[in-house]
């Protein structure tokens, strides 16, 4: 049997790393997905406290993916961040800017968005997140608060003509009221950054949907959500490592036959 391993063992390595190293890149599952910031262009590398986050992103404060700066930053108009322009038809209402300053807040503040985080290939950014399950009522009011505001385009990741350094309206993309791009709240949430949402069935306080907006006093309620998502998703994790596992075992056999 010494004899047999000794012919076999090289075979053996050299196989596995063929195997390991034939895993595509992009399928690479991240092994910890609770408590985690993305690798995007402003997100710190891990999450933790932040005494000083500005106004609207303060509820994150005691556990943080964005800095200081970030969180000021959001608050802005063509901030540094992405040089984008909220009123890029007429001046957005105020009352439909909070939603786009609270979404950019959840966006780079979140630690818990882990279990929607996929790899990309931006050039701005490794990893994106997609289909959160925003929850119902939060997309409800940022629709309806942005009824009386003006758009000119339903996707605003992509389209825009840039060369001034900010984003403005495309030649034949007309201005229209919000509702015209955007005739639901689903229309809303699920198409403006391509699917980064997708708007849940769940209420807030459902321990079920993500929350844009929270009360900090009663702790971050998406911690609970990404916890239960992360177990769910699990599940699909070890059945694609099934064959993977079922080939070792049979090869760790016929080693040992
Ligand atoms: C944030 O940092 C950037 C880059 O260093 C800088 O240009 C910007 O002025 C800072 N913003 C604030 C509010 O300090
Ligand atoms: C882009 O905007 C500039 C002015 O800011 C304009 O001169 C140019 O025609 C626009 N290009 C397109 C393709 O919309
Ligand atoms: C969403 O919830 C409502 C009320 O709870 C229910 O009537 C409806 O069937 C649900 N829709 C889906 C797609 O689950």
């Amino acid at each position: 049997m010494a004899r047999l391993m000794s012919t076999r063992l090289p075979l053996l390595l050299v196989w596995v790393v063929t195997l390991v190293g034939a895993q595509p890149r992009t399928s690479r599952a991240r092994t910890e997905v609770l408590n985690v910031c993305m690798d995007a262009k402003h997100h710190k590398e891990n999450p933790g406290p932040e005494d000083k986050l500005h106004k609207q992103c303060r509820p994150w404060r005691k556990n943080a993916c964005c800095s200081t700066n970030t969180s000021q930053e959001a608050h802005k108009d063509i901030s540094y961040l992405y040089r984008f322009n909220w009123d890029h038809c007429r001046e957005m209402a105020p009352v439909c800017k909070q939603h786009f300053i609270q979404d950019t807040c959840l966006y780079e503040c979140s630690p818990n968005l882990g279990p929607w985080i996929q790899q990309v290939d931006q050039s701005w950014r490794k990893e994106r997140i997609l289909n959160v399950p925003l929850c119902k009522e939060d997309c409800q009011d940022w629709w309806e608060d942005c009824r009386t505001s003006y758009t000119c385009k339903s996707n605003w990741h992509k389209g825009w003509n840039w060369t001034s350094g900010y984003n403005q309206c495309p030649v034949g993309a007309a201005c229209q009221p919000f509702h015209f791009y955007f005739p639901t709240p689903a229309a809303l949430c699920n198409e403006i950054w391509t699917h980064s949402y997708k708007v849940s069935n769940y209420s807030r306080g459902s321990g079920r949907c993500i929350q844009m907006w929270f009360d900090p006093t009663q702790g971050n309620p998406n911690e609970e959500v990404a916890r239960f998502y992360a177990s769910t998703m699990s599940g699909t994790g070890l059945r694609r490592a099934w064959p993977l596992l079922l080939s070792l075992a049979l090869t760790l056999l016929w080693l040992l036959s």
